[in-house]
């Protein structure tokens, strides 16, 4: 019997002090085998006391960006290609499709004449215009022509395809929650038989029927907008007016979040997303939180200071501040900053913080 036979912790262990580390390092080997590890060892990266991150902070120059973007055009066809996309993978991150932890950021571009098939996917994307004018995103039958400063929703598994009727190469940022249903290992996709969509509503409907503080009646309560494109005609009057009125928040400028008009709440459940306004020679107070956020300039130019790093970013240039690094904004003229992060899945679950 095991009681029996109980010795003392250091009994019949001569040298015990000198042997321990042996001793241990031997016990981790055995239970290793048994895929078994103690937690002693890595308390402190399992449990950190501050928020750890692997991102850096990074900025895309648009100069550079368009260039080898529009190089793909001659290399590869929208086609061929399924989706033209540059990739903005973080630099701590490189091969693992990420701008920060749980977000992909990318630059999609369509030429004159193309069309990107009809498919759908579990991860949800958002799009922000960056160049061109009048090619659409389709999405689940309305088919939504495209303006710089335009925010379009594609929701979780909600079909969608693109074109370009218009003579100009398209330019829009994506960004798609991909890394956080991917850890979830919760990811499903499929094409479509027809490469576009039959569109059975008229650009701007969801908009106005669901953007306008009236809704169709009947309307049922969904966790993610109905809204295809926020259009920046209608949203940048807004922030301009609150920048009149003075209403300037000191950390962030005049500032909307993109909301579902049905809750209030955010866009979607995983993704968040804001357009602030900031007035010539603002200077912002220091701030942080836990989303990593993803910034991309509409207008303007000024510098973002991560830690002591400074960004200087002008129009269609895209940039990331990681999660819980102390940021300040700076605008050397009236400035237009599109920013998107994972903030409301944090919230959901309870775990966002921030720091003014
Ligand atoms: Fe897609």
């Amino acid at each position: 019997m095991a009681t029996a036979t109980a010795k003392k912790p250091d009994a019949g262990m001569p040298g015990r002090k000198h042997n321990i580390e042996a001793m241990r390092q031997e016990y981790y080997a055995r239970i290793a085998k048994h895929d078994m590890a103690p937690l002693w060892t890595v308390m402190s990266t399992l449990i950190p006391d501050q928020p750890v991150t692997r991102c850096r902070p990074v900025i895309w120059h648009y100069d550079d960006v368009k260039s080898l973007v529009m190089e793909s055009g001659s290399l590869i066809t929208a086609e061929e290609a399924k989706r033209r996309v540059l990739i903005l993978e973080n630099p701590a991150l490189r091969g693992e499709m990420r701008a920060t932890n749980t977000l992909y950021a990318g630059i999609q571009m369509i030429l004159p004449g193309e069309i990107a098939r009809a498919h759908r996917h579990v991860s949800s994307a958002i799009r922000f215009v960056l160049d061109g004018k009048g090619a659409y995103t389709a999405v689940e039958g309305e088919k939504a022509f495209m303006s710089p400063g335009d925010f379009l929703i594609t929701a979780n598994w909600a079909p969608h395809d693109h074109g370009n009727t218009s003579d100009k190469p398209m330019l829009w940022l994506d960004v798609l929650d991909a890394p956080t249903i991917n850890f979830f290992e919760t990811s499903f996709g499929e094409d479509f038989d027809r490469p576009t969509q039959a569109t059975a509503r008229q650009d701007g409907d969801s908009l106005s029927l669901y953007g306008s503080g009236v809704l169709p009646d009947g309307t049922a309560v969904t966790n993610r907008t109905p809204v295809i494109n926020y259009t920046y005609a209608r949203t940048r009057p807004i922030i301009e007016r609150m920048l009149q009125a003075g209403n300037v928040d000191k950390h962030h400028g005049a500032r909307v979040r993109y909301a579902n008009p049905i809750t209030g709440g955010p866009i979607l459940p995983t993704m968040g997303a804001q357009l602030a306004m900031l007035p010539k020679g603002f200077r912002g107070a220091p701030y942080r939180s836990t989303d990593g956020v993803i910034f991309a300039c509409a207008e303007g130019q000024g510098t973002t200071t991560i830690d002591g790093e400074v960004l200087e970013w002008g129009p269609n240039d895209v940039f990331v501040v990681p999660p819980w690094k102390r940021y300040t904004h700076s605008a050397a003229e009236q400035s237009v900053l599109f920013s998107a992060s994972d903030r409301p899945a944090q919230e959901a679950l309870g775990i966002w913080r921030e720091e003014k």
